[in-house]
């Protein structure tokens, strides 16, 4: 078939691995899409710094790039609110999909994103947004969407578990500790939107608004970090058999006056028994269970964070859409979304 065009904004710890997954396995990916997947154009903010891009494609005009007539799918991983929020409303308006993985624009404006979506048929995804590598959006969206999730609660923001496990494995300080992530790529371009719980509290907007179906921003997530997490915390944690880990949990509480139900979502460092299987959670792992009706309980684990894995997510949604694209089909629509209210900050 005709080839998939691809336009990708950004090209840093996660963009690099995309670019080179796109290369080393081209022929796989357009046997799995049923069409070639063609890179035309990748958007950076410093062209000069990318000497290993074909210089043909590198542009500092992000914006131009992104309603080219000779693009299907606009993939991004800038991170960051604007310039990126009018880009891919842009992208979407001019009739391009989008894959994601920028879980700070999904929090705070997923709603108008998806609106923009589903206006003009194409497609949104954001698997890489969450959890990394780890498949927990498509089975929300998709597998258990015939069920009532009950439930969201786990690790999902990686630097922040690495810095504990660090700290309470090999007794690292909490700064040499938070340097090594940043160095293995893990951390966000402001590490402080993962020690102070904004990078999780994100994530669990995303996850609160595809379990229950509604809207859920970052600002409605209680959210503590682990700044104030000192060695002396960790070390009376181990004394009392416990480990300290930052816990997102994302709860439908059924109201007692038979009025609609209400969401509860909330991030904090919690003292967890070390038999407890989120204990165990090391490095930049997530894990998360997910509490449905009639599956019961389920749990995903896997690597959170880095540019490979995460850019194994990204490939995923691109696939999906490049597939949509050439059988005609469109992903999930998330313009119809109810409200459920949601419960005030600290709330249960
Ligand atoms: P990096 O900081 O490594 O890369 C950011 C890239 O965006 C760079 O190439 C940079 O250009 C480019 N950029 C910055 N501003 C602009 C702009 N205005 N126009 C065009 N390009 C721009 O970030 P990551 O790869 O770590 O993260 C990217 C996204 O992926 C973020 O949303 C992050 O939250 C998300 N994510 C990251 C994960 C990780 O483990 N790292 C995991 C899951 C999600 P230049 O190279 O010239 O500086
Ligand atoms: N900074 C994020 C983390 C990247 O550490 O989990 C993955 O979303």
């Amino acid at each position: 078939g005709a080839p998939i065009r691809v336009a990708l904004l950004g090209c840093g710890t996660v963009g690099g691995e995309i670019v080179r997954l796109l290369t080393d396995q081209a022929d796989d990916l357009a046997a799995r899409v049923g069409a070639p997947v063609e890179l035309v154009g990748v958007a950076v903010r410093r062209p000069h710094k990318h000497p290993e891009l074909p210089a043909g494609l590198v542009t500092a005009d992000a914006a131009g790039l992104v309603t080219r007539d000779d693009v299907d799918i606009v993939v991004e991983v800038v991170g960051g609110i604007e310039p990126v929020r009018t880009l891919l409303l842009e992208a979407l308006k001019a009739g391009k999909s989008v894959v994601t993985a920028n879980k700070a624009l999904l929090a705070e404006d997923g709603a108008v994103l998806a609106e923009a979506a589903d206006a003009s048929g194409a497609d949104l995804y954001y698997e890489a947004a969450v959890a990394g590598a780890i498949p927990l959006l498509r089975p929300l969206r998709e597998s258990l969407v015939g069920d009532r999730i009950t439930r969201v609660a786990g690790i999902v923001n990686g630097t922040t578990n690495f810095i504990l496990s660090s700290m309470a494995s090999s007794g690292a300080g909490y700064t040499d500790a938070l340097e090594e992530a940043t160095r293995l790529g893990y951390a966000e371009a402001d590490p402080s939107a993962d020690v102070d719980g904004y990078d999780a509290a994100s994530k669990a907007a995303i996850l609160a608004s595809l379990a229950f179906h509604t809207r859920v921003t970052a600002a409605d997530v209680h959210c503590e970090g682990i700044r104030t997490v000192s060695a002396a915390d960790i070390a009376a944690a181990a004394s009392l058999d416990c480990t300290i880990k930052l816990l997102a949990i994302c709860e439908r509480v059924p109201s007692e006056d038979g009025a609609a139900d209400a969401v509860s979502a909330r991030v904090y460092p919690a003292m967890i028994p070390s038999a407890h299987p989120l204990a165990s959670v090391d490095g930049a792992f997530n894990a998360v269970f997910v509490e449905a009706e009639a599956a019961g309980q389920l749990m995903f684990y896997g690597q959170g964070a880095g540019g490979a894995p995460t850019a194994s997510a990204v490939l995923g949604d691109l696939v999906a859409v490049g597939r949509n694209l050439v059988v005609g089909g469109r992903g999930p629509r998330e313009s119809t979304y109810a409200s459920l209210p949601v419960l005030p900050m600290g709330a249960v």
